[in-house]
């Protein structure tokens, strides 16, 4: 990994405030080679372009002082979800490891002009696009209204998310043993109106995850399961970090489920 996983993770918050200066020559030439060479576990190629705001004409009524933006793109295939959810959350980190803010946008944005400027074509989509820059001492007026509206400093606790065998146990972090750090981390994951749509049974060695689908789906599809692949990304990371290995498989274990809640992927630790 390039930047200190946990470190960058505690320190993130989304950024919508920008102080106005430019990216320096070497962090905007860093963030560049960095979005060429994203991967995520799930071989689904994401494309990433930074992009200047003027030139393209890309805009967003919540950000304030940020001169470039980022986007990506995904063709639709399995996966493609959480695929680019983990992708942009490591961009992201990346910038965040770098002094560089960021939010991911999925609805307040100049939706068509990010488009055009992603160059979009037939069975691809763009679901977010995010400023880049350097955060603001003071955050604007409607930043701060909007992070108490969507509880944005909170979370809900570890034993709301994660359970133990079913989803009849709670899990405790004391007992998750060296899960206990990553999962800590994916409950720190962003995601649309900070809904938390994570949800985790653990299983001995795997790890499955669910979605909890609160939001209602739109033509873009579930925006929700770009919040799975982030979540997903902090896990992963976090493990990677921690020195264990493991990979994602499809291995759907059948539990009765609460209500809006489906089964997306699981992760087996092999060391
Ligand atoms: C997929 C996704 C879409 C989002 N879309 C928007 C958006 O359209 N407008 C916005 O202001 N924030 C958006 N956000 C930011 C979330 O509101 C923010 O991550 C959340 O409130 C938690 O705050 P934090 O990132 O500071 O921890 C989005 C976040 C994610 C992950």
């Amino acid at each position: 990994m390039n930047f200190p996983v946990k470190e960058t993770i505690e320190q993130r918050k989304s950024v919508r405030t920008f102080d106005g200066r430019p990216l320096t020559a070497d962090d905007r030439a860093a963030l560049e080679r960095y979005s060429q060479t994203v991967t995520n576990p799930f071989d689904v190629p994401v494309e990433f372009r930074v992009l200047d705001a003027k030139a393209h004409d890309l805009s967003s009524p919540v950000i304030v002082g940020a001169e470039v933006y980022v986007a990506a793109k995904v063709a639709r295939q399995k996966n493609f979800e959480i695929a680019y959810g983990y992708s942009f959350e490591s961009f992201c980190l990346y910038a965040q490891s770098l002094g560089v803010g960021s939010v991911m946008l999925a609805a307040s944005l100049s939706r068509a002009a990010f488009e055009k400027a992603m160059d979009l074509k037939d069975g691809e989509v763009m679901p977010v696009g995010s400023p880049l820059g350097y955060p603001a001492d003071k955050r604007s007026f409607r930043e701060t209204l909007m992070r108490k509206g969507l509880k944005a400093d909170d979370r809900l606790p570890f034993s709301a998310l994660f359970f133990d065998g079913d989803f009849d146990h709670p899990l405790r972090k004391d007992i998750a043993g060296d899960f206990a750090d990553a999962l800590e981390m994916a409950r720190w994951a962003p995601s649309a109106t900070n809904k938390q749509p994570w949800r985790v049974v653990l299983d001995g060695d795997t790890v499955h995850f669910f979605e909890k689908q609160t939001l209602r789906e739109n033509a873009l599809g579930d925006v929700q399961k770009i919040d799975m692949g982030i979540a997903l990304a902090h896990f992963d990371l976090t493990m990677q970090e921690d020195g264990h290995t493991g990979r994602f498989v499809d291995a759907d274990p059948g539990l009765a489920l609460p209500e809006r809640v489906h089964y997306i992927i699981s992760y087996q630790r092999e060391a």
